[in-house]
């Protein structure tokens, strides 16, 4: 922390060797080390600054995935860091308590810079929080999920033959590690879950009848919990779970077969038939009490009625409205303090999912409660519609563009991007 109270993180982005279960000598990308980077934390009010170095020997930008920001900050594709050069964003938390992140945004290289290693959370600690475990690593532990292919011990890069959302990959990694088992330790724990995968989607869900409780989604805490016994994230997407396995027993977070809304051969291919093991979670014989979570959690956001509908369509896996991403075009200008509606639908038979920059935004007629709470990535099956609710504050610049994109990094790299200002 410096003298006028800004909270300072150093973050360098750098190569090395990691062992991801396939020998010590797997080539990795990370922050602050080798693989995957630190978690970044700071409170609601505070100002901050990330000091980003770039020691990867080639350009590339650091994002900070679902924070409210003015738009130099964002660290987008306009935001470009060169090989041995720091930038250095600043600005002061103003949202409530959520599991953020972070990850590269080079226009044409994200899937690359991400599957190689860069990502990490970004967790925003509000005051207005009630109760909940939070004793970090011990009973609130971030669990960063990644599907990655190697081969000859090396990650493997080369997209999926069969499909066009790049690389699916079998073996699953958690903060980096394989087959990983967390020892429990307290009556609940809490999960902060964050699909950091290129392309997967899971549909989690507890062994030996294991249910848990939603208490956040993308942008922070719902109204109160949800019981639930699977739960859905498609890239980019987050979700806190709390869960309590009985003393002495052990259960399996894990992803199974889900509903993608694709055809039989485009599902299998996208993953969707896939059954893979997340986590053991292994409860000792006597479990700390600590605690559970209450019933009401905080209060909805009213964003007001939309001044504006905007519709998107997506019309290809490198285009939206028939329009692939252009660096030097402004796609869409919004008024600073409006409401919005924004309407996107999936016009192909492929998966796609929608994110959108600096807002936390409201899915509207959704019957998912897993949908219930602040989002800034959706998924959208073939041939659906979601609206979207969003208010744009605080933040204008007519210059700098932020994104809003398809999260399958494949996609958004081929194109299936667009820009909008704030003014
Ligand atoms: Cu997580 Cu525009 O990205
Ligand atoms: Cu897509």
């Amino acid at each position: 922390t410096e003298a006028d109270g800004t909270r300072v993180f150093d973050l360098t982005m750098q190569r090395g060797t990691t062992d991801l279960g396939h020998g010590s000598a797997t080539e990795t990308w990370g922050v602050n080390g080798s693989y995957l980077g630190p978690t970044v934390r700071a409170a609601r009010g505070e100002r901050v600054r990330l000091n980003v170095s770039n020691e990867l020997g080639e350009i590339s930008t650091l994002h900070w995935h679902g924070m409210h920001l003015p738009a130099a900050m964002d660290g987008g594709p306009h935001q470009m860091i060169e090989p041995g050069e720091t930038w250095s964003p600043q600005w002061t938390i103003d949202q409530p308590a959520a599991s953020l992140w972070y990850h590269p945004h080079l226009h044409g290289a994200t899937a690359e810079h991400v599957y190689r290693g860069i990502a990490g959370m970004f967790l925003i600690d509000d005051a207005e929080t009630p109760e909940l475990p939070s004793t970090y690593g011990v009973d609130d532990v971030p669990l960063i999920v990644q599907d990655k292919r190697f081969r000859d011990g090396q990650l493997d890069l080369r997209p999926g033959m069969f499909t066009e959302a790049g690389i699916i990959g079998s073996d699953i990694l958690v903060n980096g590690t394989r087959a990983p088992f967390f020892d429990v330790t307290t009556e609940h724990v809490r999960l902060r879950l964050l699909n950091a995968s290129n392309a997967r989607t899971y549909n989690f869900t507890f062994t030996e009848g294991v249910t848990f409780a939603l208490i956040a989604t993308d942008g922070g805490l719902l109204a109160g919990p949800v019981r639930l016994s699977h739960l859905m994230l498609s890239p980019g997407e987050r979700a806190e779970i709390v869960v309590s396995v009985p003393a002495g027993s052990s259960t399996v977070l894990r992803s199974v077969t889900q509903p993608l809304g694709l055809d039989m051969w485009t599902n299998r291919f996208s993953g969707g038939d896939d059954s893979l093991d997340i986590l053991e979670l292994r409860a000792g014989h006597s479990l700390t009490p600590n605690s559970a979570v209450p019933d009401e959690l905080v209060a909805p956001r009213d964003l007001g009625e939309p001044a504006v509908t905007r519709t998107f369509t997506i019309s290809g896996s490198s285009e939206f409205n028939d329009q692939t991403m252009d660096m030097g075009r402004i796609d869409e200008v919004v008024e600073v303090n409006t409401t919005e509606m924004w309407e996107v639908r999936n016009g192909t038979g492929a998966p796609h999912n929608f994110h959108v920059h600096d807002v936390q935004f409201q899915v509207l007629d959704s019957r998912d409660p897993a949908l219930a709470g602040p989002k800034d990535t959706v998924y959208i099956p073939p041939g659906e519609t979601v609206r979207l609710l969003m208010r744009f504050e605080h933040y204008t610049d007519p210059e700098v563009p932020y994104m809003y994109h398809c999260h399958i990094l494949a996609h958004e790299d081929r194109g299936l991007m667009g820009q909008f200002v704030v003014i």
